[in-house]
């Protein structure tokens, strides 16, 4: 990694306020990157995107709700991020693919994927789950990220460049009750980015896996919306080795070093940001 140059290194001294993040634009290894994150409006995404974009990427948001996604693009633009965004909803193959040309036309090439948008489905005994639900969920939060991959990562390989991160969940590891479409897409997009990494490894592209615990997003707040957040934060918190509920932030800090040619030799991995609970014995 070269130094930073003298008379860059005086101008940061002079405003420091740049100083922060120009430096670790630097030494990022995101800097020029254009960077596509699916369900950037809120959360995970959010947090990702905006930590991305300090970190010298161009990123494109995607979401379905277009007022909070152009309420997130302004954040990010505010922060001096270099960042546009297209409204589609994932479970729509052909609204995805309009948004991934949208972000081709704007910023070039794709040289990373933060597959992540998600919905939890609802809570019901497998035997009672209705059938639209779960073709829904499925559709949602696995078969949008085939769909995406399928359009990216062609590219990528004939490129010898890239790096895609997909959102899975303690549930792509543990089976859950009353929660069967959730943990099934779950379970469904670690294997494809299991697969998805195999293959495209020879040619320097690689597939990731993230897998969130519990944290503090709209979706985990939503669990139970009539609690008073600091009440639900402590509950959700005493099930957590280390006493607390992460933060999107946390999380983010992984998926941005994932992303990143820091994690240059890292694929095929799935990596829990959740305070300890998959490494705890469960008896029941
Ligand atoms: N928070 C946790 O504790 C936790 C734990 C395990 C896994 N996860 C996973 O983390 C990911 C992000 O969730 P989060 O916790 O950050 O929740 P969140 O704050 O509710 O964010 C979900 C994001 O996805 C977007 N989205 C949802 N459905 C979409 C669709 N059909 N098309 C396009 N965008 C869609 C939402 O925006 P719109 O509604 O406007 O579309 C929003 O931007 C999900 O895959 C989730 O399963 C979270």
């Amino acid at each position: 990694m070269q130094d930073i140059q003298n008379d860059e290194r005086q101008a940061l001294v002079e405003r420091p306020d740049q100083r922060g993040a120009a430096a670790e634009a630097r030494v990022s290894g995101l800097e020029g990157r254009h960077v596509l994150v699916t369900g950037a409006s809120t959360g995970i995404g959010r947090a990702t995107a905006a930590m991305l974009a300090r970190r010298g990427a161009k990123v494109f948001l995607v979401a379905r709700n277009e007022p909070r996604l152009k309420q997130a693009t302004a954040a990010i633009a505010g922060e001096g991020g270099a960042v546009a965004c297209a409204a589609a909803d994932v479970a729509d193959r052909s609204g995805l693919i309009e948004s991934i040309d949208a972000a081709e036309r704007h910023f070039g090439a794709i040289d990373g994927l933060f597959a992540n948008a998600g919905t939890g489905g609802k809570f019901a005994p497998l035997g009672e789950y209705d059938d639209e639900v779960f073709e829904s969920v499925l559709r949602t939060n696995l078969s949008s990220v085939f769909w995406a991959m399928k359009r990216i990562l062609p590219g990528m390989i004939s490129r010898k460049r890239g790096s895609i991160l997909v959102t899975g969940s303690l549930a792509s590891e543990r089976g859950m009750a009353n929660n069967a479409a959730y943990v099934a897409s779950k379970h469904g997009v670690l294997g494809l980015a299991r697969a998805a990494a195999i293959e495209a490894a020879p040619h320097n592209v690689r597939v990731n896996c993230v897998l969130p615990g519990l944290i503090e997003t709209p979706m985990l707040m939503q669990l139970d919306p009539n609690a008073a957040p600091q009440k639900l934060r402590d509950l959700l918190g005493k099930g957590v080795p280390m006493g607390r509920i992460g933060t999107a932030e946390e999380l983010a800090q992984l998926a941005c070093f994932l992303l990143s040619d820091l994690a240059s030799h890292i694929t095929a991995q799935s990596i829990a940001v959740d305070g300890g609970i998959l490494g705890t014995h469960t008896t029941r």
